[in-house]
């Protein structure tokens, strides 16, 4: 039950997360910067990119592996085209125990009013939304884009009724540009469906000019709720979870903080990437995937690409964040990291 391989630190296989399109409609200033990702940047022609039939073979290898949980994300996946497609494809897949799989997709909410239902019928299990702020203001100088918040607020809303539940938020907190949105969101959240997620800004990527004192910790984070909202800790769902769970003494519902900065989580990470064409990345933070697309694209066979999947995840040592927090000055800059739009959050 706890995966069929194991890595060098005992780590399984269980999270997939397959990025589906390096292009996106907002330029959150942690993720997509314009100054970078401008009107110049050159991103993946459609040639690059995995065809939905690619991306099912690989996955379907990666879950007899021991994948239980398939995650799309971007860029924003639900720019890709006829995504539901290839949704139906990958919900088709099972365990080798016979289940299905948790199938989910990080979205920025500008486009889920509209494509809820559709994604709900292709087998879509759920959810989670990024949202930074409920001012406009706020929102639009985390994103660097036009979308009113009503419009993300509606996506939600019809998300949860066509059951796309349970639906996760997630807010990433930069000091100085909208740590003052932490208890409005929290108050805004609580006594809804929805599950609020705080999240660490991160130094992913090569482009979003990171820095430690921009960071707003999870522990602080914590502390201002609580001074208005008392919580407890709750349990972890599972091994290897991202997010600290809380929730409200009064039982008005939970928030998660996910620390990745502050309280590094790699020691039960059991996640894999894919990025939009097709490399394999064991790590986030990692300077280099292995390309997947050349082994399908060279007429590999099932068992030479598994067996290939096999030994990167048993051979892989990757804890970036806790040597991180070990090394936070020095290690930071000096490392070469890919995009998170292109290897997906
Ligand atoms: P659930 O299945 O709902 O528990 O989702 P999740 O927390 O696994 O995935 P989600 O995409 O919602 O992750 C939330 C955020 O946590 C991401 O956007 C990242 O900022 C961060 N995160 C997720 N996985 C990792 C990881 O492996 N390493 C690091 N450093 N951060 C991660
Ligand atoms: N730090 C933390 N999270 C990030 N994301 C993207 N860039 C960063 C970063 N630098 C995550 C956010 C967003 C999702 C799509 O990717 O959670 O909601
Ligand atoms: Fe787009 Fe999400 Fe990155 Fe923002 S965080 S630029 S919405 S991919
Ligand atoms: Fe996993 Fe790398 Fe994130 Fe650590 S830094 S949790 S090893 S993806």
């Amino acid at each position: 039950p706890d995966g069929l391989i194991a890595d060098e630190l005992g780590r399984p296989l269980h999270d997939l997360r397959i990025s589906v399109t390096d292009r996106c409609n907002f330029r959150c200033v942690y993720c997509m910067p314009r100054a970078v990702f401008d009107k110049d940047y050159a991103f993946l022609p459609h040639t690059a990119l995995l065809s939905f039939e690619e991306i099912t073979r690989l996955a379907s290898l990666f879950v007899a592996h021991g994948v239980h949980k398939i995650r799309l994300t971007g860029g924003e996946p639900l720019l890709r085209k006829h995504i539901e497609k290839l949704i139906a494809m990958l919900s088709a897949l099972k365990t080798p125990d016979g289940k299905e799989l948790d199938l989910t997709l990080t979205t920025n909410g500008s486009l889920l009013a509209k494509k809820a239902q559709a994604l709900k019928d292709a087998g879509l299990k759920r959810v989670t939304v990024s949202l930074d702020a409920l001012d406009e203001g706020i929102f639009k100088r985390m994103n660097d884009a036009d979308f009113p918040v009503a419009d993300v607020l509606h996506g939600l809303d019809v998300a949860h009724q066509v059951g796309l539940g349970p639906i996760k938020v997630n807010m990433v907190v930069k000091r100085g540009v909208n740590e003052q949105e932490i208890l409005p969101m929290a108050r805004h959240f609580k006594n809804t469906p929805y599950i609020l997620r705080f999240i660490e800004y991160m130094d992913v990527g090569a482009s979003n000019g990171w820095k430690m004192d921009e960071v707003v910790s999870s522990a602080e984070v914590a502390q201002l709720i609580q001074s208005e909202l008392p919580m407890q800790p709750l349990a972890a769902n599972y091994l290897g979870e991202t997010a600290q769970r809380w929730r409200y003494a009064d039982g008005s519902g939970e928030i998660g903080l996910i620390s990745s900065v502050t309280q590094a989580f790699c020691h039960d990470c059991s996640r894999a990437r894919l990025s939009t064409e097709g490399k394999l990345y064991t790590c986030l933070f990692a300077s280099a995937g292995h390309d997947l697309r050349a082994l399908l694209r060279s007429d590999g066979s099932d068992r030479e690409i598994s067996s290939v999947i096999g030994q990167l995840w048993r051979t892989r040592d990757d804890r970036y964040s806790e040597q991180r927090t070990q090394n936070t000055e020095g290690l930071a800059p000096a490392r070469k990291k890919v995009e998170m739009s292109y290897i997906g959050g």
